[in-house]
C-alpha cells in the first residue's frame, strides 16, 4: 500500500474552525501529525456576536484524541494575529485554510450596504488577510499550501445570494493569481466548491440531508490539496457526500464578425449569435496566454481580407514611417556549416525516432539512405536571423520582446547533401502595417556554392508598431491557403516529450522563452513553451511519412501560419488532405483541441519528376570513371584477381545523402566483371560511400578501414572481404 499521506511537524491554521467543515479538518488533520491552529470567531452564522467556546471545544478534542492544537478567537479580518498565533505557539505556517464564512441571505433589490460590506469582509477581504500574513513566511521557507473556499454559489449564481455569490467568485479569482505567483516558492494555492451538512446550510438543507453530507466526505480532498506531494496549483473542485469533481473553463470556438473596409456592427454580431455561442470542439484555455493568443490568428485572418479602415484610426496619417526605409535591406550574409550530427540533432528535435524503422534514415548515419530532414532547412535560415542581423536593419527599432513568429514559407531546390557549409542571404524583403503591427517579411537564400539550395521566407509579426497608414499587404507574401473543409485524408500525431524544446534548441534556436521557466513567466507563458518551428518540423515529417514514404527528393516547398504556443509534452496532431501534389494540412494539439498551425500545405514533387530531382545521375559521378577503369584493367589481369578475392562486390554510391548509382564489380569467375546496377546474382558485400568519399579512398586519401569506423563508408554482408578493396581499388584503379 502506498504511505499515508502524513503532516508531521506542518502547520496547519484552518480559520472558522470552531464547527461545520473548519472542525473536520481541523480534527483530520491533527490526527495526520499536523500542529493546528483552530481558529474561530464564535458568533452565529449571520456573522453576529463572539465567543471562545467554539474554538475551544475543537482544540480539546483534538488534545484528547494525543493531538496538538491550540485556539485562536480573532475574526480572520485581523488575519496577522491568526498568523501570530501559529508563529507564537509552533515556530511556523505551512498551511492555510480559508474557511471561515457567514451568510446573509437577501434578494438582491434587499442587500443593505452592511449586509454587502460584512460578506465581502469576512470571505473575500479575511481570506486576502490571512494568507497575506502567511505569504512571506512561505515564500521564505520555499513551501506553502493555501486552500480557499468558494462556493456553488458563485460559480453558478443563486438566488438571494448576490452578496455571497461575489465574494465567493472573488476568492476563486484572488486564487487563480495567488497560483500563478506562488509557483516559483513551491506555494500552491487551490480552490474548492463543498457541499455538506452544517449550520449554515440546514437553513436552506433537509435535515436528513444535511445528516448525510458530512463534512468528514470533504476533508479528505483538502488534506490532499495541503499535502506536500500534490503537485496540484490553481484547481478548482466541486467536493461533497464522497465525490469530487474539477472545474475548467470552456470557449466556443467562436466568430470573427469584422470584414475588411467595413465597420464592425451589432447586426453582424446577431448574424453570427449561433456560431459565437457553439460549443461544439469548444477550448478549453488555461492561461490568459492561451486565453489571448488566439486574437493574432483573428488578426491574421481579418488582415488576409484586409482590416476595416474604422478598426485603424490613423486612416488619415500618410505620413511614411521610419521602417519602410528598411525594406530591400540586406543582411551581412551568413555561413554555417553541418555535419550529419547536427542533421540527426534536428531530426531528433522535431521527434524523428527509432521507434518507427523508417525514420531511422534521419537519425543514424550509418543507414543505407540516410537524409536530412528538408526542414532542416529553415535552420540554416533562422540562423543567419539570429546572428542579431535584424536588429541592425536602418529605422527597424522595434521591441523584439513583442515579436512573435508569423508565418514561415520554405522551398527546396534540391535535396540536402549530408554535410556540408550553405551560405544565407538575407534581404528585408517587405515591411507591411496590421494597424495592430507590423508584418516584416524576411527572404533568405541559402546556397552551398554558387547553387541555390533553398529559399526560406519568414513573416515575422511585431505587435504594436503598426498603424502608420503603410500598405497592408504585399505581392512577394507567400500566402497561406486554408485547408479543405471535408474530413482529413489522413491524421498522425507524436507526443512530444518534455525535454522536447530542450532538444530542439541545440539546433541552433536559443531564446530562453522555450527553456527558462522565468523568462518564460516574464513573457506572459505559464512555462516554455515549444518553439513553433519545432512543432513545424512535426508536421512536415509527418506529411512526408504519410504522402512521400519518407523520400526527401519528393518534397519541395512548405508554408504555414503558428496560431498558438504548444507546451512540451502535448500530443501533436497533424490533419492532412490531400489534392494532387499539394497536402494542405493543420496541426492541432489533442489534449485541447486547439489548432497551433493553420492554413498549411506541403508540396510535394510529382513521383515523376523525382528523378529529374535527384542531384546526380550516374553518368555525372565521378565514380563512373574509375568503374571504367577498373573493369578496363581487369580485362588484362582479372584472372588473376578472381582467385585472390573470391567475391561480389554490390556498391552503392551517393549524392547529397541519396543513393545515385550502383555498380557491381563480380570477382568471383572467369577474369571478373564490372557493370552498373545491382549484382545480378548476389553480392557478397554491399558498400556504401558517397561519391566524393569513393574518389578520397581510390586516390588514397582516405583510408576506408577509417572511413568504416567513422561512418563514411558502410559494409553489408560480408565485411571481412572489404578489407581486400584496398587491393582492388589501390592497384586497379591508378588514374
Ligand atoms: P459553518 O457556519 O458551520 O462554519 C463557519 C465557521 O466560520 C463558523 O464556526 C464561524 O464561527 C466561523 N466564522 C464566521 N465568521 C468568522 C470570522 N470573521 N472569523 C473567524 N471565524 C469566523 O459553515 P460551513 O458550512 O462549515 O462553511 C465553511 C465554509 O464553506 C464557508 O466559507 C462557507 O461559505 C463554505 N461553503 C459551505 C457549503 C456547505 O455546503 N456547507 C457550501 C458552499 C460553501
Amino acid at each position: 500500500m502506498a504511505s499515508p499521506l502524513r503532516f508531521d511537524g506542518r502547520v496547519v491554521l484552518v480559520t472558522g474552525a470552531g464547527g461545520g467543515l473548519g472542525r473536520a479538518y481541523a480534527l483530520a488533520f491533527a490526527e495526520r501529525g499536523a500542529l493546528v491552529v483552530v481558529n474561530d470567531l464564535g458568533g452565529d452564522f449571520k456573522g453576529v456576536g463572539k465567543g471562545s467556546s467554539a474554538a475551544d471545544k475543537v482544540v480539546e478534542e483534538i488534545r484528547r484524541k494525543g493531538g496538538k492544537a491550540v485556539a485562536n478567537y480573532d475574526s480572520v479580518e485581523a488575519g496577522e494575529k491568526l498568523v501570530k498565533t501559529a508563529l507564537d505557539a509552533f515556530g511556523r505556517i505551512d498551511v492555510v485554510v480559508n474557511n471561515a464564512g457567514i451568510l446573509r441571505d437577501r434578494s438582491f433589490s434587499r442587500i443593505s450596504d452592511e449586509d454587502w460590506d460584512i460578506i465581502q469582509r469576512v470571505h473575500l477581504r479575511g481570506s486576502f488577510l490571512v494568507t497575506r500574513a502567511a505569504w512571506e513566511h512561505m515564500k521564505k521557507q520555499k513551501y506553502g499550501r493555501i486552500l480557499m473556499t468558494s462556493s456553488a454559489s458563485g460559480i453558478y449564481g443563486n438566488f438571494g445570494q448576490a452578496n455571497y455569490s461575489a465574494a465567493k467568485m472573488g476568492i476563486l479569482g484572488l486564487c487563480n493569481t495567488l497560483a500563478i505567483e506562488g509557483r516559483k516558492s513551491n506555494i500552491h494555492c487551490n480552490t474548492i466548491a463543498p457541499n455538506a451538512g452544517s449550520r449554515m446550510t440546514q437553513t436552506v438543507m433537509p435535515e436528513d440531508i444535511v445528516e448525510a453530507l458530512k463534512p468528514d466526505y470533504v476533508a479528505p480532498l483538502v488534506l490532499w490539496l495541503c499535502h506536500e506531494s500534490c503537485e496540484e496549483n490553481g484547481g478548482l473542485f466541486e467536493v461533497g457526500a464522497g465525490w469530487i469533481g474539477k472545474l475548467r473553463w470552456e470557449r466556443t470556438l467562436g466568430a470573427i464578425v469584422r470584414q475588411r473596409n467595413q465597420p464592425m456592427t451589432p447586426e453582424a454580431v446577431r448574424a453570427n449569435w449561433e456560431k459565437i455561442c457553439d460549443f461544439n470542439n469548444a477550448s478549453k484555455p488555461q492561461t490568459v496566454q492561451e486565453s489571448t493568443s488566439g486574437i493574432i490568428e483573428v488578426l491574421h485572418k481579418v488582415d488576409s481580407e484586409g482590416v476595416s479602415q474604422n478598426h485603424t484610426s490613423h486612416a488619415a496619417s500618410t505620413a511614411t514611417p521610419e521602417f519602410t526605409s528598411g525594406i530591400g535591406y540586406r543582411l551581412p550574409s551568413f555561413s554555417s556549416s553541418y555535419t550529419e550530427l547536427e542533421s540527426i540533432m534536428y531530426a531528433l528535435g522535431v521527434g524523428a525516432s527509432i521507434k518507427n524503422p523508417k525514420d531511422l534514415k534521419f537519425v543514424y548515419e550509418g543507414s543505407d539512405d540516410f537524409s536530412c530532414l528538408p526542414t532542416f532547412g529553415v535552420v540554416i535560415a533562422q540562423k543567419s536571423m539570429m546572428s542579431g542581423g535584424l536588429a541592425e536593419v536602418p529605422g527597424l527599432s522595434v521591441n523584439f520582446a513583442k515579436v512573435l513568429h508569423g508565418e514561415q514559407y520554405l522551398e527546396l531546390y534540391k535535396p540536402f547533401p549530408r554535410s556540408g557549409e550553405l551560405k544565407s542571404e538575407t534581404v528585408i524583403a517587405d515591411i507591411l502595417d496590421k494597424g495592430s503591427g507590423i508584418v516584416i517579411v524576411v527572404d533568405v537564400h541559402s546556397y552551398s556554392g554558387k547553387e541555390l539550395i533553398c529559399y526560406n521566407q519568414f513573416t515575422v509579426f511585431v505587435v504594436g508598431s503598426g498603424g502608420f497608414g503603410g500598405k497592408r499587404t504585399s505581392e512577394k507574401l507567400k500566402a497561406a491557403v486554408a485547408v479543405p473543409k471535408r474530413p482529413p485524408d489522413a491524421v498522425l500525431r507524436d507526443t512530444t516529450s518534455l525535454n522536447q524544446a530542450a532538444l530542439y534548441r541545440l539546433s541552433g534556436d536559443w531564446n530562453p522563452l522555450h527553456i527558462d521557466p522565468n523568462f518564460a513567466r516574464i513573457a506572459g507563458f505559464e512555462k516554455p513553451i515549444l518553439h513553433g518551428l519545432c512543432t513545424f518540423g512535426f508536421s512536415a515529417r509527418h506529411v512526408l511519412q504519410q504522402f512521400a514514404d519518407n523520400d526527401v527528393s519528393r518534397f519541395k516547398a512548405i508554408k504555414v501560419r503558428f496560431a498558438k504556443p504548444v507546451y512540451p509534452g502535448q500530443t501533436l496532431q497533424t490533419e492532412m488532405w490531400k489534392e494532387g501534389n499539394r497536402i494542405h494540412f493543420q496541426t492541432k494539439v489533442q489534449e485541447t483541441g486547439d489548432i497551433v498551425i493553420s492554413n498549411a500545405y506541403v508540396d510535394l514533387v510529382p513521383t515523376s519528376g523525382v528523378s529529374a530531382q535527384t542531384p546526380s545521375k550516374g553518368g555525372e559521378l565521378q565514380s563512373a570513371l574509375v568503374f571504367g577503369e577498373i573493369g578496363r584493367r581487369l580485362k588484362d589481369v582479372g584472372h588473376e584477381v578472381v582467385k585472390k578475392v573470391n567475391a561480389v562486390f554490390e556498391w552503392h554510391i551517393t549524392k547529397g545523402g541519396n543513393i545515385a548509382a550502383k555498380w557491381t564489380i563480380d570477382l568471383k569467375s572467369g577474369s571478373g566483371d564490372v557493370y552498373q546496377g545491382p549484382a545480378k546474382g548476389s553480392a557478397d558485400t554491399t558498400i556504401i560511400i558517397s561519391d566524393e568519399d569513393f574518389m578520397e579512398v581510390v586516390m588514397g586519401k582516405l583510408d576506408p578501414q577509417k572511413a568504416f569506423f567513422s561512418g563514411r563508408l558502410k559494409a553489408r554482408g560480408n565485411i571481412m572481404l572489404s578489407q581486400k578493396l584496398q587491393m582492388i581499388l589501390k592497384d586497379y584503379a591508378k588514374l
